[in-house]
């Protein structure tokens, strides 16, 4: 019997999903769901047991979500561990059909195929929809393994009851699409509480150049916004990041490279569009050179040099003023030698903020380029929130606390 046509939960529109399959008849019903997926915007990978394979082709499941599909573990998909790179990549796996066979060998912590590797090899949820017949289903060992899994913070979606492949009427039916759509969407609510949001992020220096070889620039070291960045795409936001800096490889991060507070502001203005929340954790220029020199300004030319300075455009308040920078939370960081909350109070009424957070960058162990940071933040709605002396990944989460129950 072909799945419902269950609609998609929002929750998964956007999610990287990783369907493990295993051999049961049941593995035709997963073609439906991965097109589903897919086609309501969820990234859908797909990695089957040998067994599976006879059941369902893996170019069926290619042709429905448009990626590779991993058969094994020697799959030549270029990656040289295709179970670590699928578990890394993941932001929810669903084992289904889960055959009593593969229940047993994920129990047991085995890991000599595809499926059971990169079940092994994982960090996200895994919900697991078991499909046998139903004396199998009903065995003792089979459920002492569920509840094992269940123990270790799996989630399993128990199977119907029905009439089954081998004839028999009873419990051992694959759960239908509602109940598993239903059973990921939980899953991905209770782990990733910004599923489905867009995050925009500014982090790093910009950089005014002066000649073809010189730039004028401070001291951020871009940590704070790719903080802020990692958590919201760990907490299963989309992210963009507009950034001077380099930075690791996160996934869920889409980085944009920029160099001057122009390019970060076009950048930006392309972003703002969807976008939900703006942290502007980058230490804009205030200041630029006023001509840029088209050769390099060479020592033999002269002895003194004088450079005029002209105020750069106040990106934050330039995109407040934008149609789709109306509905965009905004956050703005302010890098203050004292006095942090009277002039992060002004800092955000002036350039029309929701919220601000002002930390000290006088001091050697918070902010520029520390992994660090202390400071108050302050919201438009009145509200005061001190940040005692953490790490900035902790700071970031703390922030985006702050911040979730007010986004629109
Ligand atoms: O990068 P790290 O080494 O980790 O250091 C982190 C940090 C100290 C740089 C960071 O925590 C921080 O304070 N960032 C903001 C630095 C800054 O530019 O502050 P400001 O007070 O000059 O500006 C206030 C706000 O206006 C900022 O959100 C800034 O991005 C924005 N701005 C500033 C100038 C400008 N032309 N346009 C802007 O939008």
């Amino acid at each position: 019997m072909p799945l419902d046509p269950a609609p998609v939960p929002n929750e998964l529109k956007g999610l990287r999903l990783a369907l493990l399959v295993a051999g049961g008849i049941a593995a035709y019903k997963i073609v439906d769901l991965a097109s589903a997926l897919t086609q309501a915007g969820a990234q859908v990978r797909v990695a089957m047991t040998a067994s599976a394979t006879r059941f369902v082709g893996a170019p069926s499941f290619q042709g429905v979500t448009g990626n590779p599909v991993l058969t094994g573990l020697w799959s030549a998909d270029g990656s040289p561990e295709p179970h670590v790179a699928l578990g890394d990549w993941a932001q929810l796996i669903l084992l289904a059909p889960a055959t009593a066979n593969i229940i047993g060998r994920v129990a047991g912590g085995r890991s000599d195929d595809i499926v059971t590797a990169t079940l092994l090899a994982s960090r996200c949820p895994i919900v697991v929809a078991p499909a046998m017949n139903d004396a199998m289903w009903s065995k003792r060992a089979v459920q002492e393994n569920i509840a094992a899994l269940r123990r270790r913070g799996v989630v399993v979606v128990e199977p119907e009851s029905g009439h089954l492949a081998s004839g028999h009427v009873g419990a051992g039916r694959l759960a239908n699409a509602s109940a598993l759509m239903k059973a990921m969407a939980d899953a991905v609510r209770s782990t990733y509480d910004l599923a489905g949001r867009r995050v925009v992020v500014t982090a790093g220096g910009t950089r005014e150049p002066l000649d073809p070889v010189r730039y004028i620039s401070n001291y951020s070291s871009g940590k704070m916004g790719f903080a802020i960045a990692a958590a919201a795409a760990d907490r299963g936001a989309r992210v963009a990041l507009v950034t001077t800096a380099a930075h690791p490889a996160h996934q869920g991060i889409d980085v944009r490279p920029v160099e001057t507070a122009d390019e970060m502001l076009a950048e930006l203005k392309r972003d703002l569009a969807g976008a939900d929340l703006l942290v502007m954790a980058a230490a804009v220029a205030d200041f630029r050179p006023a001509r840029i020199a088209d050769d390099k300004i060479r020592r033999e030319d002269t002895s003194k040099l004088t450079l005029e300075l002209e105020q750069v455009p106040d990106l934050v308040a330039a995109l407040g003023k934008e149609k789709e920078g109306q509905r965009v939370f905004r956050v703005g960081f302010a890098a203050e030698g004292s006095d942090l909350a009277a002039k992060g109070l002004e800092k955000m009424k002036k350039k029309g903020l929701q919220a601000i957070v002002a930390n000290d960058i006088s001091r050697k162990d918070i902010g520029f380029g520390s992994d660090h940071n202390e400071g108050v933040m302050l919201f438009a709605d009145g509200t005061r929130e001190e940040l005692p002396r953490m790490t900035k990944r902790e700071m970031a989460d703390r922030i985006l606390d702050l911040v979730k129950p007010r986004l629109k």
